[in-house]
């Protein structure tokens, strides 16, 4: 198994593996490279939706999404997809997944199953780095603080996605999330410092109203994207990527209207987070 770096501080090509075949010992290094890189890259893969799953239980659990719509098989598959006359996408904008759950799923493996001609590229941006690169002052003020996340403002009935075209391939639509974290956490496996807020699903600290919240809010989420932290990935048939949602940021880019975009997506469990 070769690793190659996909970027200086965020990302990691591994090859000489097949994921639907690896060893026991594969998997713990595989493993070890997401929670370190935050998001792994495999090439030409054969991954059936069958060894999706079984690849999922194997890590250690699958969390299934409460809003995306559902492969009609496979029910632990959510289908990531967008039709050539949609404008909006799943995911176009910076964001982690689940963090809205008390016990966020730890990670999640992607598999292009339709790609456009060019573009429907995704970015990830590593939160350790992130929070490395934070000044003495902002790390002094968010020492000791939580957060609020939550999923209702974006997937209510009178939320963002409810006013896209997107609205009509979405579920959970009554569902009440909110989960309170530290807004740096230790990386479960590595120790390491991470920012643990994000644009799409972080609303306050805990003890403060959003207004009150917003200036430092709005500070951490700049200063998370700054910087040399960043990786793309453009996807290729036979391409699966596994990220790991308390490490990294993901983004999905939009720019491909038009086309046809499938991915199938599992999400892995995770464990509670701490400071
Ligand atoms: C996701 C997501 C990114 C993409 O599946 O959680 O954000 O590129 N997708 O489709
Ligand atoms: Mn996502």
């Amino acid at each position: 198994m070769q690793l190659t770096p996909m970027a200086p501080k965020c990302g990691v090509e591994v090859s000489g593996v097949k994921l639907a075949q690896c060893s026991d010992a594969e998997m713990q290094e595989i493993k070890q490279a997401i929670y370190e890189y935050g998001v792994a890259v495999f090439r030409d893969q054969e991954f059936t939706p069958e060894d999706h799953i079984t690849f999922g239980r194997r890590w250690g659990g699958i969390d299934v999404n409460n809003y995306f719509p559902l492969q009609d098989d496979y029910n632990e598959i959510a289908v990531v997809k967008k039709e050539p006359d949609q404008q909006t996408n799943i995911g176009g904008a910076w964001h982690t997944d689940h963090s809205y759950d008390q016990i966020p799923a730890m990670g999640s493996v992607l598999v292009a199953r339709h790609l456009p001609p060019k573009g429907g590229d995704t970015m990830w941006a590593h939160m350790g780095a992130a929070y490395d690169a934070l000044s003495d002052e902002l790390k002094a003020a968010v020492e000791g603080l939580e957060a609020f996340h939550t999923a209702d403002h974006v997937y209510k009935a009178d939320g963002l996605y409810a006013q896209t075209d997107m609205a009509k391939s979405l579920r959970g639509q009554d569902l009440k999330t909110g989960a309170i974290h530290p807004v740096v956490i230790r990386h479960p496996h590595t120790g390491r410092k991470l920012l643990y807020v994000n644009s799409a699903f972080t609303i306050h600290f805990v003890g403060q109203t959003r207004a009150e919240s917003m200036p430092l809010l709005q500070q951490l989420f700049d200063a998370a994207l700054t910087g040399d932290n960043q990786c793309r990935l453009e996807w290729k048939p036979g391409t699966v990527a596994i990220w790991d949602n308390r490490t990294t940021w993901h983004n999905a880019m939009n720019d491909y209207h038009g086309h046809y975009r499938e991915m199938h997506r599992i999400t892995l469990s995770g464990e509670a987070l701490a400071a």
